[in-house]
Order: structure tokens, then C-alpha cells, then sequence
């Protein structure tokens, strides 16, 4: 098709109305994503471990005049996973963006001093978890949607003490990379959210005393993801990179 005035001429917010799924969107970048796909006009479903935490996120997103369903879950949890996709199922009938956001790190240590335990539990969260979300979405997804992957820099930039946490988020750009070319012939996008240091309690967990200041903040990376969704669905931004101005902290 040439390229016409018509062909760009349409003024209503491609967001509006769709449905967005987001895992861990309590606080954090995920409640960031949340907050501005409201905004935006989105109607979505929102996930925490627990369920107090994911219903007054809800309350604090009721400011948008769209509607929110607040739902538990653990995505290291097959059927709690496979629960909270018939709930969207019931209460939206399709899915148009996913964004596996939930994750989490790990204490700062040498891999002679890592648990199996930490690291089983840092691989089921973030790949396993991201996974499992993606196939139990899939069958209410349809051309035109978008699934988004919160993946990180250490997935390119890594660094002593967080081996599980680096490579299991080197799995999910993986993982990223063969979705998106098994969804490209159904008009599905999959998109990397690759991002560098954000102001959030993630970074509690293996450097409290990290330089908060030079961070970005969950509402910078949130901007380029939803630009990133306005994109006609023609276009992909396959990679979504954003790094703290200093680079590495
Ligand atoms: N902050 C950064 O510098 C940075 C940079 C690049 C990528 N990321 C990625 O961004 C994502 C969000 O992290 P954040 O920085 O916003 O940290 P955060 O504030 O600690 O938020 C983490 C979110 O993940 C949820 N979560 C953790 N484990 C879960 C599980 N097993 N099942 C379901 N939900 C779980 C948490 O829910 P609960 O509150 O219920 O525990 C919370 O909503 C993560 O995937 C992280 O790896 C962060």
C-alpha cells in the first residue's frame, strides 16, 4: 500500500479499549506499566503473589476510567497461572498486550555460595514463570496483539554475584527470541524489554546501597514501552533497550 495521508490519519489512541494482562504489577515497573496502559484507555488484569497487594493496586489505578481485575498469582505455579488466564478469559473474553513483567533477584553472591534453592527459585520465577504465562495467554491472543518480555541488561551486561538472576534472564531473551518467530505468521509481536537500572525494591534484594540517583525510573522505561505498543501492527519494535544515562552503575 502507498503512503497515504489516510493511512496515517486516524487520531484514536490505538490503546483504547484493549485488553492488557500484566504480571507483578503491584509496584515497580510493572505498577508503572499499569498505571500508564490505564491511562492510555487499556482495561487490564493485574497480578501480585498476594491478593491484598494486587486488589490496592487495583484501587490506586480506579483513577482511570477503565476496568481492572485484580488477581493473585504465583507464576512459578502452573495451575495458579492456568487459573488467573481463565479468570481473564471470563471476564475479557481475548487478550490483546501480555507483558510477563514479574520477577525477582537474588542476594549478591559467588556461585561457589549459591543455593540450589535460590537458583531453582530464581529460574522458575523469571523463565519458567514467563513461560508458563505465555502458553496459558496464547490461546486468547489473536493477530494484531502484542506480547512483551521484561527481560534486562544482564541479559547482554553481566556482572559477579547474580548468576542465577543472569542467566535466567540470558534464558528469557532466549525464550523471547524463539517466540517471536513461531508468532510472527499468526500477526502476534513479541517484544524485549531490555532495560538498565531502574529505581525499584528489586535492587533490595542484592545491593541495597545501590546509587538510587543515577537510576532511570519506572516511569522512563514505562514510555518507550507504550510508544513501543502504539506502533501500527505493521511494525515491531522487537528490541525495547533503555539504559541509565552513566551506563553501568
Ligand atoms: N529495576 C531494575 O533495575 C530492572 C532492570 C531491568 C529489568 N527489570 C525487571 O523488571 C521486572 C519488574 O521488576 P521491578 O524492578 O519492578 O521490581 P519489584 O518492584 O521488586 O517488582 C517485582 C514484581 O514481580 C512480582 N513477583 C516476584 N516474584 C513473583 C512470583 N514468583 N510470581 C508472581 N509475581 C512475582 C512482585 O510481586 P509481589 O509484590 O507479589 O512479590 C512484583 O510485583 C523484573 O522482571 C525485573 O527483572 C528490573
Amino acid at each position: 500500500m502507498p503512503e497515504t495521508a489516510e493511512r496515517h490519519s486516524s487520531s484514536a489512541d490505538p490503546l483504547k479499549a484493549r485488553i492488557a494482562v500484566i504480571t507483578g504489577a503491584n509496584r515497580g515497573i510493572g505498577f508503572a506499566l499499569a498505571n500508564a496502559l490505564a491511562a492510555a484507555g487499556c482495561h487490564l488484569a493485574i497480578t501480585s503473589r498476594t491478593a491484598a497487594n494486587a486488589e490496592s493496586a487495583a484501587e490506586k489505578l480506579s483513577v482511570h476510567a477503565t476496568r481492572i481485575l485484580p488477581l493473585q498469582c504465583d507464576v512459578r505455579e502452573e495451575l495458579a497461572v492456568a487459573r488467573i488466564f481463565e479468570a481473564v478469559k471470563a471476564d475479557f473474553g481475548h487478550i490483546d498486550i501480555l507483558i510477563n513483567n514479574a520477577g525477582h533477584s537474588h542476594a549478591a553472591l559467588p556461585i561457589e555460595r549459591l543455593s540450589i534453592d535460590v537458583w531453582q527459585q530464581t529460574l522458575a520465577t523469571n523463565l519458567t514463570g514467563t513461560f508458563l504465562c505465555t502458553r496459558a495467554a496464547l490461546p486468547l491472543m489473536r493477530k494484531g496483539s502484542t506480547i512483551v518480555n521484561n527481560i534486562s541488561i544482564v541479559a547482554y551486561q553481566t556482572f559477579p554475584n547474580s548468576a542465577a538472576y543472569i542467566a535466567s534472564k540470558a534464558g528469557v531473551l532466549a525464550f523471547t527470541n524463539a517466540l517471536r518467530e513461531e508468532l510472527r505468521g499468526r500477526g502476534i509481536r513479541v517484544m524485549s524489554l531490555v532495560a538498565g537500572a531502574t529505581d525499584t525494591d528489586i535492587w533490595q534484594q542484592f545491593w541495597p546501597e545501590a546509587p538510587r540517583e543515577k537510576m532511570m525510573s519506572p516511569s522512563d522505561v514505562t514510555s518507550v514501552v507504550v510508544a513501543a505498543l502504539r506502533m501500527p501492527p505493521e511494525a515491531s519494535v522487537e528490541e525495547i533497550k533503555i539504559l541509565p544515562t552513566v551506563g553501568k552503575l
